[in-house]
C-alpha cells in the first residue's frame, strides 16, 4: 500500500492530475498494486482564500508518505515569486529533492518542430541539480523606490495629473541574488547523472556550466565533475557551455544521452528540450531524493490562459506518473503506462489540443486507460 500526497494546484494542475490519477489508478487495478491518495488544496485558490501556502505541518505529514504527485503551480493574480517559492521550492528543499530528472524523449507519431529528427534521434536525459546555485534565495535589494520616497512622491504627482519624467540616472536602486553551490551537492547529483548513464547503458555524459564567465561557482562544478567522471573510465564527457547547449539541442540532439547541469540552467534548457520532444505537453520530470519523498510533475507550468477548457494534454503528467511508480519499485505497472501513452501518440486518432488535434483532456485520459486494459490482455 502506497500513501501518495496529491498536490494539484494551479491553472490546468487539477485537470491533468485528475487524468494521470485516473490511469495509476487503472494500472494499479492491473498489477494490484494498492494507493491511498490523500489530497492537499495548497496553490492560489487556497491561497487568495486563506492567506495560506504551504505549512510546515503538511510538510511532516508528507514525511511519511511515499511520494507527492504533483499538478502546476502560478497564477497571474498572485505576484511571481510567491507561490512558486512558498509552495513548490519548499517542498524541494524541505525534502532535498536534489535530482530533478526530465527525460527528453521524442514519441512515435508526436510532431517534431526539428527538421529530419526521427524519435531515434531525440532520446536523452537531463539531469539538472535542484536544490543549489540560483535558487537558494539569498539576495536583497537597496536604496529601492519606496525607500527613497519616490513611490510617494509619484502617487501625489499622479492624482495631481502632473505628467512626470523620473531621472533614472540619479537613482541608486540596487538589488543582489547569490548563487551557491556546495561540493557534495554538486557530487551527489553529478555521480547520479554517471550512475543513470550505467544503468542505461548511455556511454556519454556532458555537463552544462558557464564556466568562462561564473568562473567561481562552475570552476567548482567542472573540478568535481572531472573527479566523479574519473569513477567511469568507460564513459565519454564533454563540457558544454550552457549557451552553446541550446544551439546543439537544436542541431544535434541525436549527440545526447546524459546532460548534468546546474539547477537555473537547467530550468531553462529543459523547456526548450520540451519543445524539440514536441512541447510541453509530452514532457515529464521527478524531484528526486533517491533516499527521501520523491515528488513527480510534469516540466509544464500552470496554463492560465488554458486552464477549465478541458483542452490541456495530460500526457506530461501521465509520464510523470510513470516515472512516480518506477520509482517506488512498481516496474511493471509503469512500463504498461508507458506503452499505452506511446499507442495513444503513435495512434493519433485522440489527440490534443497542443498536438493538432481536438480531443478533450477527459478523452486523452479515458484512450490511455483503455489502451492499458488492452495491452494488459494481449499479456496474459
Ligand atoms: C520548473 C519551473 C519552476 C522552476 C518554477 C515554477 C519555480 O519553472 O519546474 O521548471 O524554476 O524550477
Ligand atoms: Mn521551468
Amino acid at each position: 500500500m502506497y500513501n501518495i500526497a496529491l498536490i494539484p494546484g494551479d491553472g490546468i494542475g487539477p485537470e491533468i492530475i485528475r487524468e494521470g490519477r485516473k490511469v495509476i489508478e487503472a494500472a494499479s487495478k492491473i498489477f494490484a498494486i494498492n494507493i491511498n491518495w490523500i489530497e492537499f488544496p495548497f496553490g492560489s485558490e487556497h491561497y487568495l482564500r486563506t492567506g495560506e501556502l504551504l505549512p510546515d505541518s503538511a510538510l511532516k505529514e508528507i514525511e511519511d508518505m511515499d511520494a507527492i504527485y504533483f499538478g502546476a503551480i502560478g497564477d497571474p493574480r498572485v505576484k511571481p515569486g510567491i507561490l512558486e517559492k512558498e509552495i513548490l521550492l519548499k517542498t524541494r528543499f524541505y525534502f532535498d529533492q536534489y535530482i530533478n530528472l526530465r527525460p527528453i524523449r521524442l514519441y512515435k507519431g508526436v510532431p517534431c518542430p526539428l527538421k529530419n529528427k526521427s524519435p531515434e534521434d531525440i532520446n536523452f536525459y537531463v539531469v539538472r541539480e535542484n536544490t543549489e546555485d540560483f535558487y537558494i534565495g539569498i539576495g536583497g535589494r537597496f536604496k529601492t523606490r519606496a525607500d527613497q520616497g519616490h513611490l510617494e512622491v509619484l502617487r501625489k504627482l499622479y492624482k495631481a495629473k502632473i505628467q512626470v519624467d523620473f531621472n533614472l540616472e540619479q537613482e541608486e536602486e540596487m538589488a543582489y541574488q547569490i548563487g551557491l553551490i556546495s561540493r557534495p551537492g554538486t557530487q551527489r547529483v553529478i555521480k547520479y547523472a554517471f550512475e543513470l548513464a550505467k544503468k542505461k547503458n548511455f556511454k556519454r555524459v556532458t555537463s552544462v556550466d558557464k564556466a568562462n564567465v561564473l568562473t567561481n561557482i562552475y570552476g567548482l562544478w567542472r573540478d568535481v565533475f572531472v573527479e566523479v567522471s574519473s569513477q567511469y573510465p568507460d564513459i565519454e564527457t564533454e563540457f558544454t557551455f550552457v549557451d552553446a547547449i541550446t544551439m546543439f539541442f537544436l542541431q544535434r540532439p541525436e549527440w545526447y544521452r546524459i546532460v548534468v547541469t546546474p539547477n537555473m540552467f537547467g530550468d531553462i534548457i529543459t523547456d526548450l528540450a520540451a519543445m524539440i520532444q514536441g512541447g510541453l505537453g509530452v514532457a515529464a520530470g521527478g524531484n528526486i531524493n533517491p533516499e527521501g519523498v520523491s515528488m513527480f510533475e510534469p516540466i509544464h507550468g500552470s496554463a492560465p490562459d488554458i486552464a477549465g477548457k478541458n483542452i490541456s494534454n495530460p500526457t506530461a503528467t501521465t509520464f510523470s506518473g510513470a516515472m512516480m511508480l518506477d520509482h517506488l519499485g512498481e516496474i511493471s505497472a509503469a512500463r504498461a503506462i508507458e506503452n499505452a501513452v506511446e499507442k495513444v501518440l503513435s495512434e493519433g486518432k485522440v489527440r490534443s489540443n497542443d498536438l493538432g488535434g481536438n480531443s478533450s483532456t477527459q478523452e486523452v485520459g479515458d484512450e490511455i486507460v483503455k489502451k492499458l486494459k488492452e495491452i494488459n490482455i494481449k499479456c496474459f
